[in-house]
């Protein structure tokens, strides 16, 4: 037992590390790179000594408010700190090249597609880093484009409102046509900007000066949806990141893995896509990854694939266990989740699609195998009837574990009432919460409720839908007859 305490901390205190230099590393390198520019700034004399000192001290600040903001997102993962790195880096320099290109003229700022920056981390990253991270990239704009003389303040709130803008506005960036609706309103928030800027110097302004500043924050919309679509399959596949347009990708029934499935274990791949729909409405039904979790339930089972006769939803009246020691029944059961993790990892599908595959049983014990070995060995170990899990560890991998059990169950009845639905899922939800199996999920008891709710509305939808009509039936018998 303390063997397995200290592994555990060893493990724990791992994953803290691994998370310290997740988080440093984004939340470093891009402040850094802005107290450079600066720096290139000072040495030209365009800034003082105490100027820098004030960016330097106020890059440090955004630094440690980012740093600590990654740290506390318990889904952060090496490929977002990549990401997010290289992002801020591009975007200061961008800022750069575009002021020291822009020589005296003072509506360049316009022109920078920043707006690209807050799209890719929403995507890429999540909303919330993107929301506090175009903060920083705005100040560090704003100042980086007052060394020319421009208002500090309008190019401030220029850099702000367009990402802000741009994260509501881009809420999908699969379809072309909805592409260009959002490019559309974010141009017209740029053009509102421009002209109450321009506005407050109406007197000294030209039309020329005023086109040219439209013109600019025009090419800027145009710029940032270009890199955005021509950026986001760069971090898809250089990265393995997980996005929407990549899961969708993958929700396509052709893929190898899942017409494998189909043709070689038909009962796993019908129970994964009942597990699908369940979890796909449950997660979304406390805020998680809906796309997410109906995606890893299509895959949570592959490995079943393997030796599909082994498990109850393939079989038809012949069950292999009948012959085989409970010990070496539940050994074959038992390392699916790991089998389905190394198939999904041969065919390079995201690690967040990995993990849930290896989490969805957690620790759970294989009970039938364990009191059948009970029965004619007393002494015999719990802890070998245990999955290795890991437990759930994301809110998306909980509720599969959840629905997993759930549609196994139902499944097992003829014509469940609703009643004896809302007992079987309450039950199951129960007993993974006794058993410590939804520590990590970050589930709360109320997202519990509402999810048992959840799936005892779509499992009274589909067992409703599935109650015969005899009127019809006798219908369509007496036309038979009739003709
Ligand atoms: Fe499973
Ligand atoms: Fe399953």
């Amino acid at each position: 037992m303390e063997k397995v305490k200290v592994g555990v901390n060893m493990k724990n205190s791992q994953i803290e590390k691994n998370r310290i230099i997740q988080s440093i590393i984004p939340s470093t390198i891009f402040p850094l790179v802005f107290v450079a520019v600066m720096f290139f700034y000072y040495s030209q004399q365009l800034v003082t000594l105490n100027q820098w000192i004030a960016t330097f001290v106020t890059a440090v600040l955004f630094g440690i408010l980012l740093f600590f903001d990654i740290k506390r997102y318990d889904a952060w993962t090496r490929q977002m700190s990549i990401a997010a790195s290289f992002l801020g880096v591009g975007s200061i320099l961008l800022l750069f090249i575009i002021q020291f290109s822009g020589g005296n003229l003072n509506s360049i700022f316009y022109l920078t597609p920043i707006a690209a920056y807050a799209i890719l981390i929403k995507f890429l990253v999540n909303e919330r880093y993107a929301i506090l991270s175009s903060v920083a990239i705005a100040l560090f704009g704003a100042i980086i484009f007052s060394v020319s003389d421009t208002t500090i303040l309008h190019v401030f709130l220029y850099l702000l409102l367009s990402q802000w803008f741009a994260i509501f506005i881009y809420q999908s960036i699969k379809d072309r046509s909805m592409l260009i609706k959002m490019s559309t309103s974010l141009l017209t928030v740029h053009i509102v900007m421009v002209l109450t800027f321009e506005f407050i110097e109406w007197t000294t302004l030209t039309t020329s000066q005023l086109l040219i500043s439209i013109l600019f924050s025009a090419l800027s919309v145009l710029l940032a949806s270009i890199l955005t679509l021509g950026l986001l399959p760069l971090f898809e596949a250089g990265f393995n990141m997980l996005t929407e347009s990549k899961l969708l990708q993958l929700s396509n029934p052709n893929h190898p893995l899942l017409r494998k499935l189909l043709v070689e274990a038909p009962g796993t791949y019908h129970h994964s896509v009942m597990v699908a729909n369940l979890s796909e409405s449950a997660a979304e039904a406390v805020g998680a990854n809906g796309l997410l979790a109906r995606v890893a339930s299509y895959y949570h089972d592959v490995g079943k694939a393997l030796e599909p006769h082994m498990f109850i939803e393939n079989q038809h009246g012949k069950n292999p266990h009948d012959k085989m020691a409970p010990e070496e029944s539940a050994q074959v059961i038992l390392r699916h989740p790991y089998s389905s993790a190394n198939l999904l990892r041969e065919y390079s599908l995201p690690k967040e699609v990995i993990d849930i595959a290896e989490q969805h049983h957690g620790t759970a014990l294989l009970k039938y195998f364990y009191y059948k070995a009970k029965e004619k060995d007393p002494t015999v170990k719990e802890e070998s009837f245990r999955y290795k899990g890991p437990i759930p560890q994301s809110k998306e991998a909980a509720i599969i574990n959840i629905c997993d059990s759930v549609e196994a169950a139902v499944r097992s009845k003829d014509k469940p009432t609703n009643d004896e639905i809302r007992k079987i899922v309450r039950s199951i939800i129960y007993d993974r919460l006794m058993d410590g199996q939804l520590n990590n999920s970050q589930l709360s008891l109320d997202d519990l409720l509402v999810i048992e709710y959840d799936i005892c509305d779509m499992l009274n939808g589909i067992f409703h839908a599935r109650i015969d009509y005899p009127e019809d039936v006798n219908d369509s018998d007496l036309r038979r007859q009739k003709n």
